[in-house]
């Protein structure tokens, strides 16, 4: 493991509850850097902080939803009084899956607010005092659905790209500052928001990551950004960067039918 020291002493995760998010909670208090986490639901937060604070670090919780603007103010002011030297923007999985023309705006608008709008929020906050202090890091987590639509992650995937194009921007914008900026791009990854929503981890041919390994490689590949998709998934990245898009998308839909019930 990289040294992770220069992004202390404390770091901010955006959906720092479960799965990838605690994984990184954990990496990072095993490391010695204090944590702010963020997620909604309070009893998983809480058990996390618990669970990290007993590595010896001191961990603070926001409960919070990023799509509500207020969000942002109540982790600003939760950090107001330290130094922030690393933002894992990880929560953002497609919470409306649903076809364009089924769904209702509101509902698409909240994966926009999730993913674009709180991540550019909080980003925009940390990332200029990092900027001035000549260090620190920016690790957004995304999607292989960020390198294809289909009718379900039409919206999901188009945030995701979104998020790596505009991780590539700042990438080259902060490198000269010794700030670190990187797109962490997950494959299926065994996560418990995944595991409530009912996906098929066993489509064969699959490759399924698992959470903490899908941190540790994360924060490895910090000081190498722009772009690091996680291992295991070369091939379909290779798949998915065709040209022949018809044929991509078409193959990509019958995926996702196996991959995701009801899609
Ligand atoms: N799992 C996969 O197969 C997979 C594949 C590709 C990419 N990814 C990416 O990996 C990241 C993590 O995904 P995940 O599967 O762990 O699911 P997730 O639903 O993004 O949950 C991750 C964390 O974010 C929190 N969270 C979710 N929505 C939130 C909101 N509106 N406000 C505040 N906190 C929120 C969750 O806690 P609460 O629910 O309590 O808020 C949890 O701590 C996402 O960015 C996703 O796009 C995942």
């Amino acid at each position: 493991m990289n040294d992770l020291t220069p992004y202390g002493p404390w770091a901010v995760i955006a959906g720092g509850s479960e799965g990838v998010g605690a994984e990184f909670a954990r990496e990072l208090a095993g490391a010695g850097i204090n944590l702010v986490l963020v997620a909604r639901k309070p009893g998983p937060l809480e058990e996390t902080a618990a669970t990290v604070r007993a590595l010896g670090v001191e961990v603070r919780t926001v409960a919070a939803d990023l799509t509500d603007p207020a969000a942002i103010a109540s982790i600003t002011t939760a950090t107001a009084d330290v130094e922030v030297g690393l933002l894992v923007y990880n929560a953002g999985a497609n919470s409306y899956g649903r076809r364009f023309t089924d769904g209702e705006l509101p509902g698409f608008q909240s994966v926009i607010d999730l993913n674009i709008t709180a991540m550019l929020g909080l980003t925009h906050h940390y990332a200029g005092p990092m900027k001035a202090r000549g260090r620190g890091g920016i690790l957004l987590v995304g999607s292989l659905a960020g390198y294809v639509g289909t009718s379900t992650e039409g919206i999901y995937g188009g945030v995701k790209a979104f998020g790596r194009i505009f991780a590539e921007g700042l990438w080259a914008e902060l490198r000269e500052y010794d700030v670190h900026v990187l797109e962490l791009v997950l494959g299926v990854t065994r996560t418990p928001a995944m595991e409530r929503a009912g996906l098929n981890f066993d489509v064969p041919g699959m490759h399924v990551s698992e959470p903490a390994d899908v941190a540790r490689e994360g924060l490895a590949a910090l000081p190498d950004g722009p772009v690091h998709v996680i291992s295991g998934n070369e091939r379909l990245i290779e798949m998915r960067c065709s040209t022949d898009r018809a044929r991509l998308v078409a193959g990509t839909e019958k995926v996702m039918r196996a991959l995701v019930p009801h899609a």
